[in-house]
């Protein structure tokens, strides 16, 4: 198992929310590495991350749509994909072929590699629509 994740200001998105609920999305990745000590957790991960990411996307989609974002659409697809990708690997751990240790390994990589790509890139890129979104309601953190 690679090195735990470590949240580092350079992902901020200056919403101290959505920072939040990064910071709890890499918990629950990190979580991952410890299936080999606690067979059973990625379940648990599983259903977590279920409940989070509806959380989180929401409350992102709902400030975007707010602030007018103009690339809502493709962003919101990028979560929906992201939905899509959970269910078809909920779904292969419940059939139970790959060994939970092995799809803990599999399931972690992918979700660093997407979180930080996803946080760095799309996400960086509504930062500025955001902190001069007038009519956002939330403290933005924007310097
Ligand atoms: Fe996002």
């Amino acid at each position: 198992m690679p090195e735990k994740l470590i949240w580092k200001e350079e992902y901020s998105v200056g919403v101290p929310l959505l920072d939040q609920q990064h910071q709890g999305l890499i918990e629950l990745i990190n979580l991952l590495s410890d299936e080999k000590a606690k067979p059973g957790l990625i379940g648990q991960v599983f259903q977590e991350l279920e409940a989070y990411t509806k959380d989180h996307f929401s409350a992102e989609e709902k400030m975007l749509k707010a602030s007018d974002y103009g690339a809502l659409k493709a962003h919101k697809k990028e979560h929906r994909a992201f939905e899509q990708w959970l269910s078809a690997v909920r779904q292969t751990y419940s059939v139970g072929v790959t060994s939970p240790t092995i799809l803990a390994e599999t399931v972690n990589a992918f979700l660093r590699d997407w979180l930080i790509n996803h946080i760095l890139s799309s996400d960086m890129a509504y930062k500025e629509t955001l902190c001069i979104a007038a009519d956002t309601k939330h403290e933005a953190n924007c310097e």
